[in-house]
């Protein structure tokens, strides 16, 4: 028999050990998550996570930990932080320090491998899940003894899967037994439903919370992913190298023409306007933008979410 990963028993107490009311996790976002969206979602219910690298040093890392650690103590959702594991990252010791010091109770890691963070992490008692893409990235990851993993499906805001969700669980399971997460296009709570009738734990939002009141993103992001759907959304791996969903009108608004994009040719950067930068105004969003009708608090997203995922599941 193959070997086999993950521990079942974990996924038996994962919402009780997350404190987490509905199956979910508010995705990391660069430059969207910070601490007031992590605390409100948390404050609401729900386990939500920021990028370390959205605290411009370790030192407000550090503050932002302490603030969302003093809320988790107060029986709130746990919190995750998300790290760059990867050697481009020069804060990722310093980063992974902080969150030992106020034992971050899940740690997301992406772009590199989970490894690196595992032994502190766990040493402390918390959870490592793996962010990945595909069934061998999710496999590589399952070997290095992450807890769980986090399957990026087709979809996704920000840099997208290209699998489907239905086979990308079923083929996880064949060597995975601990929790499982999916990313990608879920907007709403028959969809988290959904992906808990796959035989996954947890469903992983971000372009639902772009638009937040608390997140980071600027007011002309926010309007776009309001008025936008389903038919703005452009797959193309010619801005990073990478296939990224990305909001049309926003490549039109810094004088890119979607329609010029070829997959397999790195766009020109330098054809930018002087003060446009590719990770800053080129927007990305997946395609549950659709679902995004109306700037919000987090609380009412997240009181939607569930309604709806009561419904769904009543049903
Ligand atoms: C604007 C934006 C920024 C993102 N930044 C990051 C990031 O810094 N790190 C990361 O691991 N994922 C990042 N993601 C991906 C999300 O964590 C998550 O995988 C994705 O949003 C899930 O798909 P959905 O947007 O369709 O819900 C980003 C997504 C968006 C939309």
């Amino acid at each position: 028999m193959a070997d086999r990963f993950g521990s079942a028993a974990l996924r038996d107490t994962l919402l009780e050990r997350l404190n987490t009311a509905l199956p979910a996790v508010v995705a990391p976002m660069f430059l969207v998550s910070g601490p007031d969206l992590v605390a409100a979602a948390s404050a609401s219910g729900t386990v939500a996570a920021f990028p370390s690298l959205n605290a411009r040093s370790t030192e407000e890392l550090d503050a932002w930990l302490t603030r969302l650690s003093a809320g988790h103590a107060a029986n709130r959702a746990g919190f995750a932080v998300n790290l760059v594991t990867h050697r481009s990252n020069p804060r990722f010791a310093a980063d992974l320090a902080a969150c030992a010091r106020a034992r971050v109770p899940l740690i997301i890691t992406a772009l590199g491998s989970p490894a690196p963070a595992i032994a502190t992490v766990q040493g402390y008692g918390g959870l490592v899940f793996a962010d990945v893409n595909t069934p061998a990235l999710a496999l590589k990851a399952a070997r290095t003894g992450v807890d769980g993993l986090i399957l990026v499906c087709c979809g996704a805001g920000g840099h997208t899967g290209t699998l489907s969700p239905f086979a990308f669980v079923d083929e996880v399971r064949r060597f995975f037994d601990g929790p499982v997460v999916v990313a990608g296009g879920i907007s709403t709570g028959g969809a988290i439903r959904a992906v808990r009738n796959l035989g996954a734990d947890l469903a992983y939002l971000g372009t639902r919370f772009l638009a937040a009141d608390e997140s980071l993103a600027v007011a002309d992001f926010k309007d776009m992913v309001v008025a936008s759907d389903f038919s703005d959304i452009l797959a193309t791996d010619a801005i990073t190298g990478a296939l990224a969903n990305k909001l049309r009108p926003s490549l039109i608004r810094a004088g890119v023409d979607p329609d010029s994009l070829v997959s397999g040719r790195k766009f020109d950067l330098s054809k930018l306007d002087q003060d446009t930068k590719k990770w800053r105004d080129l927007w990305s969003a997946g395609h549950g933008v659709g679902a995004v009708t109306a700037r919000e608090p987090v609380a009412g997203i997240v009181a939607g979410l569930r309604a709806q995922y009561q419904a769904a599941s009543d049903r």
